[in-house]
């Protein structure tokens, strides 16, 4: 016994020993769970990359999907089942925020109302789009921290046909009271339609970028957070992210630093 082991309470190393013995192998449950085959899992698991219950997981290790919290570059996934993902079309005149004093509807109440959840991040009230709403805290804080840079894409329509030169601008960054802007994705699909795609998150800051250039937005919607895209939902519909979406989210915020989640 490692002295790890004996460091630890009794009723602890009882517990791990009833896991290792009764679980399934770590690997079988993450590839069930859209981690990959059980290939790829083993060796996210030799990689090191896998703790149960706060430690690096070893090869056949086994583990009870009910009980024990299993991270995959510490962030907990998908084994839990009280947590859940949704992707919402936010609809134009609905609130971000939990509750409005002026009484506007808000996001959750699009939602269902167990587990309670809330949204990542947020959309201006005359925004449309995509809007991600969990009651991961984790995943939410990493998707909202700007070191990770995701990436969220706009729809922007303006009046008037937006010179190069313009887009040129919103690509070098666009003062704003509040400092630069980073360097944005900018083009022009159509006249008067312009893609944006930032990274901070920034009180309206598209439009603000477009008001800075002369070009007000007349309409926003966000088609794109990270990976996730959807133009099928309909203004107001929402549906649960898929296994696989749910993997690339964490993918794509992967390699924080632990010492990050465990501050207090
Ligand atoms: N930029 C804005 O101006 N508004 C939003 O809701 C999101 C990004």
């Amino acid at each position: 016994m490692s002295e790890r082991e004996i460091e630890k309470p009794l009723w602890e190393q009882w517990a791990d020993q009833r896991a290792m013995a009764t679980g399934e192998r770590l690997q079988k449950v993450l590839a069930l769970r859209g981690w990959g085959s059980r290939r790829v899992c083993e060796d996210m698991i030799a990689e090191g990359r896998v703790t149960v219950n706060g430690e690096v997981a070893v090869l056949g290790r086994r583990v009870d999907a009910e009980v024990d919290t299993v991270e995959v570059d510490g962030v907990q996934i998908g084994l839990r089942p009280d947590l859940v993902y949704y992707l919402l079309n936010k609809p134009v005149g609905v609130i971000t925020t939990a509750s409005d004093p002026q009484g506007r509807p808000t996001v959750t109440e699009l939602v269902p109302d167990e587990p309670r959840v809330f949204s990542v991040g947020r959309l201006d009230a005359d925004t449309e789009g995509l809007l991600l709403l969990t009651n991961d805290g984790e995943l939410a804080n990493r998707i909202a921290h700007p070191s990770h840079g995701v990436e969220k894409e706009y729809l922007a329509y303006v009046n008037g046909n937006v010179p190069g030169k313009v887009l040129h601008r919103m690509r070098e960054g666009i003062e704003l009271e509040d400092g630069i802007t980073a360097p944005a994705k900018a083009s022009q699909l159509s006249p008067g339609l312009l893609r944006i795609t930032i990274h901070e998150g920034r009180n309206r800051q598209v439009r603000r970028m477009c008001e800075a250039v002369g070009f007000p937005v007349q309409r926003l919607v966000r088609v794109r957070i990270g990976p996730l895209r959807d133009s099928s939902l309909a203004p107001g519909e929402w549906r649960e992210l898929t296994l696989d979406e749910v993997r690339q989210v964490v993918e794509s915020v992967a390699g924080m630093p632990r010492s990050y989640d465990r501050r207090p």
